[in-house]
């Protein structure tokens, strides 16, 4: 594996003495989606941003496929593609012009062929002759992806990308992030949507208080921290769990008409046949039931919570 992004000791105080970041350490390969989760004000923006050089680190070294984002300032930002949290101030340049000429920024020499493949995946080829400042707030933020896709950059940061979007602007940015991963891009994106980094991310990093607290493999971190629970709906209401039952794990709701049982799934036994044949034993019977599983936010809230 190829380390796409180093990032060492890395601390940011703000000039009023914010501590943004604190000891920040984090390794991104190429051609991984990696999802930043984490609370707001947690210092996401503020990593982004001093990966991408717009926000100058207090301490510690971020290297771009192995070159130093201070001193090859040019080299590495011209690898890396930024969609911005902010939507920025009005534009009174048309969609198509605003893609060029931010290629040309980098250097890149005019490609219309790129140039419209990207806008079509993002629909917005017939908005391309479109001055941006006409456009709603969901295709200005279309055109930021586009303009940050258009010189071809090899890692792609996309920071809250989906905040207050519309549900074919998700399912499009989804699409493009896919097919990005498909052709070796590195994507490294932030969200509170758990089901953004859930549907995504090959690895999860979670920030709070300028710090990761976590990073591991998506599936691993559901695998591990993943509960099942099975809930039944009971026939009458009941006072108390009785003591032959108090072995096992289970809640009782307000209204006592739901019996809650929390269970590993990694253990051999679930020990819910076990259970059902304790109940009927103690003369609780239930009229329905139902299982579910923890999802990556139950996870993530535990986790955010626990270093309160
Ligand atoms: N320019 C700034 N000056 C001082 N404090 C800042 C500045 N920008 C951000 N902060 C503070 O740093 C913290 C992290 O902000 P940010 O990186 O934007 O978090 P996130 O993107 O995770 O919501 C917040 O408490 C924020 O108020
Ligand atoms: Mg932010």
């Amino acid at each position: 594996m190829r380390s796409m992004i180093s990032i060492k000791k890395l601390t940011k105080t703000y000039a009023g003495g914010f501590e943004a970041l604190k000891d920040v350490s984090l390794e991104i390969d190429q051609g991984e989606i990696f999802a930043l989760l984490g609370p707001n004000g947690a210092g996401k923006t503020t990593l982004i941003n001093v990966v991408c050089g717009i926000v100058n680190a207090s301490s510690g070294e971020v290297l771009i496929d192995g070159s130093d984002i201070v001193s090859d300032y040019r080299l590495t930002r011209s690898k890396i593609g930024l969609v911005p949290q902010e939507l920025p101030s009005e534009s009174f340049e048309t969609v198509w012009n605003t893609c060029c000429f931010s290629r040309g920024l980098f250097g890149r020499p005019a490609d219309s062929k790129h140039l419209e493949r990207v806008l079509k995946s993002l629909s917005l080829w017939d908005k391309k002759d479109t001055v941006s400042m006409q456009l709603s707030g969901g295709m200005k933020r279309r055109v930021l992806i586009a303009k940050a896709l258009a010189h071809e950059p090899e890692i792609l940061f996309l920071d809250e990308p989906t905040a207050g979007v519309d549900v074919e602007l998700r399912q499009d940015m989804w699409n493009v992030v896919t097919s990005l991963r498909d052709q070796g891009v590195t994507v490294i994106l932030t969200t509170h949507y758990i089901e953004e980094a859930e549907q995504l991310a090959d690895r999860i990093g979670v920030i709070d208080h300028g710090e990761i607290i976590l990073v591991e493999e998506k599936a691993k971190l559901m695998r591990d921290m993943g509960k099942k629970q099975l809930v039944l709906h009971l026939q009458e209401p009941l006072v108390d769990i009785p003591s032959q039952l108090s072995s096992y794990d289970l809640g009782l709701s307000k209204d006592q008409r739901d019996l809650t049982y929390t269970y590993d799934t990694k253990r051999q036994s679930t020990g819910i046949t076990a259970l059902l044949s304790d109940l009927r034993t103690a003369g609780i019977y239930f009229n329905d039931l139902q299982t579910s599983q923890s999802s990556l936010e139950d996870i993530f809230v535990d986790l955010v919570n626990e270093g309160r």
